[in-house]
């Protein structure tokens, strides 16, 4: 049986065409019972609709505290029969309130190897730092930003002086192969925290034919 996920958005939404492709593919064991937004203008709510996928926009402005908004969340998601949350691109902070409805079921993909360049632009800040190895995180969330449980990160080189924007492109490129295999592997139940750590049960699956352009671990499996 598919696991039903939201998948909250602020933008683009491309990491949620993603996950919408993979489904299309049949690779990803998902359903995806809603697109939540906190801004009525993001792209990826319009991606969603083409779908036929439920959308909501629940502007944080229109609460007083994150609590009463991260509130509101968990009442139109659970309404939803929602039961996992893919943060992809949701540049909000959440509270308990929202994390302890879905206990050990809410990731987040962030631009960056964490723990380096949390945060907004962590992609701009690598270039700007000029490291040589840049990549993304998809992590389980906890209560501080860009912290919880390492799931699966990518690596990609940086170039020293490149346009910022090259660099976000490299990235994007693995969040979208890296953010649908942890979404599956949540939907297969596969993952147990450990503490700081995140294993991943054994399978049969082959692994996926590798790139050239990037380092991934765990590595990615099938078609992923
Ligand atoms: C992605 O690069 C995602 O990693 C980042 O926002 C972008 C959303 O793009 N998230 C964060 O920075 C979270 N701290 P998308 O809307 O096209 O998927």
């Amino acid at each position: 049986m598919s696991l039903p996920i939201a998948v909250l958005i602020s933008g683009s939404g491309s990491n949620l065409q993603a996950l919408i492709n993979k489904m299309e593919d049949e690779i990803l064991d998902v359903d995806i019972k809603m697109v939540l937004s906190n801004r009525a203008d993001a792209y990826g709510l319009k991606r969603a609709q083409a779908y036929g996928i439920p959308t909501a926009v629940l502007s944080h402005k229109d609460f007083s505290s994150r609590e009463d908004f991260d509130t509101e969340m968990v009442r139109i998601l659970k309404e939803a029969e929602v039961e996992a949350v893919v943060m992809a691109g949701f540049m909000r902070i959440i509270t308990p309130v929202f994390l302890n409805a879905f206990p050990g079921k809410i990731i987040n993909i962030h631009p960056a190897l964490l723990p380096c360049f949390t945060g907004v632009d962590g992609q701009g800040e690598a270039a700007e730092y000029g490291v040589q190895i840049a990549g993304c995180t998809v992590h389980f969330v906890d209560e501080k930003m860009d912290h919880g449980a390492v799931i699966i990160q990518a690596a990609v080189p940086a170039y020293p002086g490149e346009d910022p924007d090259d660099l976000r492109a490299r990235i994007l490129e693995q969040e979208h192969r890296i953010l649908p295999q942890a979404t599956q592997w949540l939907a297969q139940k596969r993952l147990t925290m450990n503490g700081r750590f995140v294993e991943l049960e054994e399978s049969d699956i082959e692994p996926a034919a590798l790139d050239n352009k990037s380092l991934v671990n765990p590595p990615l499996e099938g078609r992923f």
